[in-house]
């Protein structure tokens, strides 16, 4: 079975490399091709990939290439983990939004919205060419913003387009793993948008155990999103929203302390990735050793801002490995191999979401097998979150739409009715101070 990469020089490769490593069941990927623009960062993760091997006798095979439709003809899978712009182009989204005094942040206001922008035309037109070369292949976006690009691809690909993030998987552990409960057994309710969900519920063998941590402060604060928002808001809230949720309840001191930051986290990502395939640009540095310390750094330091604001204090050890490659392979055996399971995936809404219409991409648990991921019905969103869920929405409306026409004026629509950019105005600085440090953004008129 043949896996492509896109995005294959792309840091986080390895994590899910070392996930197909350890599966050695029949249809298992037996071949893994890698496809960046960038011939040096290819090297260096094939280098990498290269040392995780080491002494296992059923590895998948590696190649790599620049050549996008090399790489897609005859895969099965398609993974998409581009970053269109580079860190440095994150590292813009946040600029240009903080000086402004919205969040710049890649997946959430101002700034997931220039990332958007300039993702959807590079995602649609990779999804073309899926359809066209690859039309049988399953396609898995890991792409931010994820909810909103795997949308996009999802007008092209229907529903042979999955998206994927670890955040409500990660969720769903850390509060099992609070009540005594054991992840694999618990069902967990949860449903929004891609960084925008809440649980809502937490069931082990028929009950549902979240209302005993709700009545219990001490438990509630003893984990992650406890420490981040608060054991009295979540109490009011009587449910457990994903952490991305800070940069909307806690925006204010949010966006402060992301100014006041010595970098914000795309400049520091920019920076350490630099480090990182600079030194891996000398054949004799050890590969592996050099990518486990910066993997750790990245995973010690991920929302410090948030924590310090929240006086959250370090991660827990246990959060600290990430999951999603965990999440992607599990989705790919479901598929490949028709072993069904439950995943939290991005998937069009059908008619789970009344709310919203059919071919809305929501997060929500799917049940996963040969013929793909379906979403389950849940409870409706009370009425605070289905009103910042159709507000998003709307917004990321707005953006398919900027990107399909290259209009401007929807473009300056899209921040302008997003619930973090507080006047229209701001959202015509927006516009112009994205289209000045983005050459991705040119097709705006
Ligand atoms: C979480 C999010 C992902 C994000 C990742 C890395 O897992 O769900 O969407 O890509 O964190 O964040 P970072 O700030 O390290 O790039
Ligand atoms: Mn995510």
């Amino acid at each position: 079975m043949k896996l492509t990469i896109l995005g294959g020089g792309g840091f986080r490769v390895p994590l899910v490399y070392g996930a197909l490593l350890q599966d050695h069941a029949e249809g298992r990927v037996t071949h893994v091709v890698l496809h960046d623009l960038d011939p040096a960062r290819l090297s260096a993760v094939t280098r990498v990939l290269a040392e995780q091997a080491a002494g296992v006798p059923d590895a998948p095979e590696v190649s790599a290439t620049t050549d996008l439709d090399e790489a897609l003809r005859g895969a099965d899978f398609v993974f998409s983990a581009i970053r269109v712009g580079g860190l440095e182009g994150r590292a813009h989204d946040e600029r240009v939004a903080l000086a402004e005094g919205v969040l710049g942040q890649e997946t959430v206001g101002a700034g997931g919205i220039a990332y958007g922008l300039r993702t959807v035309p590079v995602a649609v037109d990779i999804a073309r060419r899926v359809a066209h070369l690859a039309p049988d292949a399953w396609v898995i976006n890991f792409t931010n913003p994820a909810g909103l690009v795997t949308e996009a691809m999802s007008r092209h690909l229907g529903d042979r387009v999955i998206g994927i993030c670890d955040s409500p998987v990660g969720l769903g552990r850390r509060i099992a793993r609070v009540l005594g409960a054991n992840p694999k057994e618990a069902w967990i309710d949860y449903v929004g948008l891609n960084h925008l969900g809440w649980v809502r519920g937490l069931r082990v063998a028929g009950r549902d155990e979240l209302p005993r941590l709700l009545a219990d402060p001490d438990l509630l604060g003893s984990f992650e999103e406890g420490k981040l928002f608060g054991v009295d808001w979540l109490r009011s809230l009587g449910a457990i929203p994903n952490e991305y949720l800070h940069y909307y309840y806690f925006n204010r001191e949010a966006v402060r302390a992301y100014q006041q930051a010595e970098k914000t986290r795309g400049a520091f990502l920019h920076d350490q990735q630099a480090r990182f395939y600079a030194e891996m640009s000398n054949p004799d540095a050890p590969a592996w050793k050099v990518w486990e310390r910066t993997r750790a750094e990245r995973e010690a330091t991920y929302m410090a801002e948030n924590r310090e604001t929240a006086g959250a204090g370090e991660r827990d050890e246990d959060d600290l490995s990430g999951g999603y490659e965990k999440v992607a392979l599990a989705l790919m055996r479901a598929i490949a191999r028709d072993e069904r399971t439950t995943l939290i995936l991005n998937v069009r809404n059908q008619r789970t979401l009344s709310v919203l219409d059919t071919d809305a991409v929501i997060e929500v648990p799917c049940l996963v097998d040969a013929n793909g991921a379906h979403p389950v019905t849940v409870d409706p969103l009370p009425g605070h979150a289905t009103g910042l869920v159709c507000a998003v929405k709307a917004v990321e409306r707005e953006v398919l739409a900027a990107a399909d026409s290259g209009s401007r004026a929807t473009a300056v629509k899209a921040f302008a009715l997003h619930p973090l950019v507080d006047s229209v105005n701001v959202a015509r600085r927006l516009v112009e101070g994205y289209t000045d440090v983005h050459p991705g953004l040119a097709y705006l008129r």
